[in-house]
């Protein structure tokens, strides 16, 4: 594993200590989401199952035992727990490097607690140096990415990518996200858009960074 698995590892270990027994668990996407599915199966937690926000996570997780369901039927969700690709101070995050930012958002906002795991290198004081994904209906893809220029970034279309609702994502570099809440309505105001993966109206309840020198906690 490289330096920065470790990291996320860490995270993820450190992560497992939200996990109720009992109640449905939201599970994200990604690197480190998958190092957190590898500490579930490991540690077998009583859980009656998951909501997950992606094909690739629905698959690893059946893959590790656990029964997946869908939203509408877990009733009140406790804790998702997920990766971000950018957080700042005020937990407010960049999410949708893997381009299940929809999903996410949406597990986000329903659960109670949102657990985020990262390793050191994605803290920020600003966010916006990683380029901030934007998941659009298709016959609004050139739309949106002149109103997305108006607003200061430089949208590129990501090459050969459908998520997993069947919509392409802009990757928005260069844009300088002072107030991430009025950002993030701003480009939700933009007919066409599905996602902006500014999680800034809905941050991260806890943050957990992995860092050389350990895990912090921040709340
Ligand atoms: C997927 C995400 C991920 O949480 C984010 O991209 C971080 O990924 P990783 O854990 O692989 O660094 O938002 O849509």
């Amino acid at each position: 594993m490289s330096k920065q698995d470790d990291l996320k590892r860490a995270a993820a270990e450190a992560a497992f200590d939200y996990v109720r027994e009992g109640e449905y668990l939201g599970v994200g996407t990604g690197s480190t989401v998958n190092h957190f599915i590898d500490v579930l199966a490991e540690r077998a937690p009583e859980i009656p199952g998951c909501v997950s926000s992606s094909k690739a996570t629905t698959e690893k997780l059946r893959a590790a035992g656990f029964d997946v369901v869908d939203l509408n039927s877990a009733g009140a969700l406790g804790v998702y727990v997920d990766g971000a690709d950018e957080a700042n101070a005020h937990l407010e995050l960049i999410k949708g490097g893997g381009g299940a930012l929809t999903r996410e958002k949406i597990i986000a906002g329903a659960a109670r607690t949102f657990v985020c795991m990262v390793d050191a290198s994605k803290r920020v004081d600003l966010l916006g140096r990683f380029p901030l994904p934007v998941e659009v209906i298709e016959m609004a893809r050139s739309s949106v990415a002149r109103s997305l220029v108006k607003l200061g970034g430089e949208p590129e279309l990501r090459p050969g990518f459908v998520s997993d609702n069947g919509h392409p994502i802009l990757d928005v570099h260069n844009l300088e996200i002072l107030n991430p809440i009025e950002m993030e309505d701003a480009i939700n105001a933009l007919p066409g858009v599905v996602t902006v993966g500014l999680f800034a109206r809905r941050p991260a309840d806890v943050l957990i960074v992995g860092d050389a020198g350990g895990v912090e906690t921040v709340k």
